[in-house]
């Protein structure tokens, strides 16, 4: 199948209002403007800019919307997605590197963000179910399969855009609660990391 590459009008201005610079560390701010992940250490990065664009503009995250950001790592796309819901508060995330969450939560506050929702992920709990449900939920990190747990927290009418083993899918439930699943291309993640439990 061939990558669509579209990019919707609303996630380019989203992308010039919230510059990825402000969420990288500073060892690495100077690259900002590479297309390619950068490292956020322990392990994990900010994702490649264009990835991130296909992702949103997938996802297409409506004025109003509840979203959730799986693995929100840096806190960037956590504040675009508050930019495109055009309200912080209706935003939530969860990051499961305890650094990663500080330094998010640091670095969203320093860019005037500080009214994201944003957890330490429970290592047997994948996504938010406390806060379920969810008009779109974006997740970062790469899963073996379509994970049940989050397919659980998409609100009739919603929207589950997450790479699994290697393509990126988009899952809509409709308002009758049929799923169907779009497959995309292939993209590398760093892999989504839970125990299954939750
Ligand atoms: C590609 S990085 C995220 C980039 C991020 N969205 C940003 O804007 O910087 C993926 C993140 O997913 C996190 N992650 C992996 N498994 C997770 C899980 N079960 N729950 C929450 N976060 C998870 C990793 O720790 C990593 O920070």
């Amino acid at each position: 199948m061939r990558r669509r590459r579209k990019i919707t009008d609303r996630t380019r201005a989203a992308m010039l209002s919230v510059p990825r610079p402000l969420f990288l560390p500073e060892d690495v701010r100077a690259y900002a403007a590479e297309d390619r992940p950068l490292p956020l250490g322990h392990g994990q990065t900010n994702s490649q800019p264009t990835t991130v664009a296909h992702m949103l503009s997938q996802l297409d995250p409506q004025p109003g919307d509840r979203v959730l950001d799986v693995g929100s790592g840096s806190g960037w796309t956590a504040a675009l997605l508050a930019h495109l819901v055009d309200r912080q508060d209706l935003v939530y995330a969860v990051e499961r590197v305890p650094e990663l969450v500080n330094l998010a939560r640091t670095q969203l506050t320093a860019a005037g963000f500080g009214q994201v929702t944003l957890e330490q992920a429970d290592p047997d709990v994948l996504g938010m179910p406390s806060r379920a449900p969810f008009d779109k939920i974006l997740v970062s990190a790469e899963a073996p399969s379509l994970p049940d747990a989050l397919m659980l927290q998409v609100a009739a009418g919603g929207r589950l855009v997450i790479p699994v083993a290697g393509r990126l899918l988009v899952v809509d439930r409709s308002q009758s609660g049929e799923i169907t699943v779009r497959r995309l291309g292939r993209y590398a993640f760093v892999p989504l990391r839970w125990t299954g439990r939750g």
